[in-house]
């Protein structure tokens, strides 16, 4: 998608729809003053309320305007980033459904935004930049058409243009967001067609080969662990999933250097189970598909990393992506196993399906070990327990950090990926005790994303600034739940947001 900021004015932009935002405190001046401006019918406001999201779509607009058809789009009370967001989204959803190949966004209200919205005209730009992209995805790389219906004229290949027009006072700033929003939603992209893909063609592997084409294309080095390196390095946790599997496991590690002085050091840790049977504790059948999902961590971890090199960050950030598929097999490890993680700890598998933090462990270790990085994010599609908590779209936050903990809330409020804090207290322990083993997988029925977030602790050595993210919940949707099924990339936008802070 080609994405411009013009500052012509609307008279001037010639495209298949142009979308005027409004709010619903303005439907009753501004609104019906900006229709009269354009020439345009003043009965729709009978019927268009400006919730967020709502689209009204008109044709013609007596010739002012050059635009084949003119929306109207509810961006709600016109005081949250996130409406703004979900209303680009709407809009160029609308245009994919109806085939339409260039689209335009009215930003000449901008400066008022700003001030309502608290927020600046950059931001703004980058919301409806990210917005319009997430709203134009599709993943339909897997379809081959051959059984739609022969339609005229060439295929249809989504939205080929998005124009920003704006006032010329804000052109630079809206530019210079619009440009950033462009390469945090084409992280997004790459981070949701990764976690889209099934896992009969995503491996450990092709994680592995995915951070390498991207470290080579945006200037970062990937170094990749392959099974026998993995062995050596003594990573018990990671070889106990791969098990069972046919697939060799890997362990990626991405790092990224800025050109000039570092602020800080960043460790970045993403669960990376390309498939998750449960394996011999296997999950029921219903919905096991949705398990292709379970190594949306890696991904945005990915997709952080690639977007923080593309900005130019001035962080030195190590992504860290253990890989493996789950599966029960005659060599498959058995419930009741003693493991030795790479750290040394011995952990008793009372269940092979809390494989992802067995995984993480050996990972969150290294980094550690490894790069006594100033902070450590592990993010991860870990525990069922955190969509009871949480639901959908939402993703449960832990630190033993509260300076951390705050600064990664706030990024959530602005990201719009949001998350709540849930505690770490020791009580817990009591719960992953083992007789056999230094501790246990499993923690019972109670409080499962508190003990798998009390696990993984373990492993940090004594770190003071970590964190761990349960994206369980927001990181799919699931059949049903509207357009964006699938993938969501949730965590790369969160992540950007946090490390802007060290600028
Ligand atoms: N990948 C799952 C968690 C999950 C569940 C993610 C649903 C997304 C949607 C994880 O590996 C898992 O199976 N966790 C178990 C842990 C339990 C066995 C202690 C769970 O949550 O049931
Ligand atoms: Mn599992
Ligand atoms: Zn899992």
């Amino acid at each position: 998608m080609k994405i411009a900021v013009k500052k012509s004015g609307l008279e001037h932009i010639t495209t298949d729809l142009l979308a005027l935002p409004f709010s619903s405190g303005e439907l009753k001046e501004r609104a019906v003053k900006r229709l009269d401006e354009l020439g345009l019918e003043q009965q729709v406001l009978k019927d268009f309320k400006a919730e967020a999201g709502e689209l009204v779509v008109l044709y013609g607009g007596n010739g002012k305007l050059p635009a084949h058809r003119i929306a109207l789009l509810g961006i709600g009370e016109g005081k949250s980033i996130d409406d703004l967001r979900k209303a680009a989204a709407s809009c160029a959803s609308k245009a994919v459904e109806l085939k339409i190949e260039k689209i335009a966004f009215d930003c000449s209200a901008f400066e008022d935004f700003a001030l309502s919205y608290g927020q600046s005209i950059a931001t703004l730009a980058g919301a409806v930049v990210e917005g319009s992209a997430s709203g134009a995805y599709r993943f339909d790389r897997l379809k081959s058409d051959k059984l739609d219906k022969k339609s005229a004229g060439p295929k249809f290949k989504g939205i080929t243009e998005l124009l920003l027009s704006v006032d010329s006072n804000v052109f630079e700033e809206a530019e210079e967001g619009a440009a950033e929003g462009k390469i945090v939603a084409s992280c997004q992209k790459m981070a949701r067609d990764l976690v889209n893909l099934p896992g009969n063609y995503l491996q450990a592997e092709g994680i592995a080969k995915a951070a390498e084409e991207s470290g080579k294309k945006y200037g970062y080095e990937v170094t990749v662990f392959r099974k026998r390196e993995i062995e050596a390095l003594g990573m018990g946790g990671l070889l106990a999933v791969n098990k069972g599997s046919f697939h060799p496991p890997t362990f990626t590690v991405l790092d990224y250097k800025p050109k000039g002085k570092v602020k800080a050091v960043i460790a970045l840790v993403g669960k990376g189970v390309t498939f998750d049977s449960g394996g011999i504790s296997i999950k029921p059948s219903e919905n096991m598909g949705e398990m292709k999902s379970d190594m949306a961590g890696a991904a945005s971890v990915l997709g952080a990393v690639e977007a923080a090199a593309r900005l130019g960050l001035p962080l030195h950030i190590i992504g860290l992506i253990p890989a493996t598929d789950n599966m029960p097999d005659g060599m498959a490890q058995q419930p009741g196993d003693v493991i030795t993680t790479y750290s040394g700890i011995t952990v008793e598998v009372g269940n092979t399906d809390a494989e992802g933090r067995l995984i993480l462990a050996d990972a969150l270790t290294y980094g550690k070990e490894k790069y006594n990085p100033d902070v450590i994010i592990d993010i991860a599609t870990l525990t069922g327990a955190c969509i009871v908590a949480l639901g959908f779209a939402v993703a449960a936050l832990f630190s033993n950090n509260d300076k951390l903990a705050d600064e990664i809330y706030q990024a959530g409020q602005e990201s719009g990926e949001k998350v709540w804090r849930m505690p770490l207290w020791d009580l817990y322990d009591e719960q992953i005790k083992s007789d056999v083993a230094d501790v246990n997988n499993t923690g019972g029925r109670g409080a499962g994303s508190v003990t798998a977030a009390k696990f993984l602790e373990k492993f940090i050595d004594g770190h003071k600034n970590w964190a761990h993210i349960d994206i369980a919940g927001p990181s799919f949707s699931s059949k049903g739940a509207g357009k964006g099924n699938g993938g969501t990339g949730f965590g790369v936008s969160l992540l950007i947001s946090l490390l802007k802070k060290w600028q």
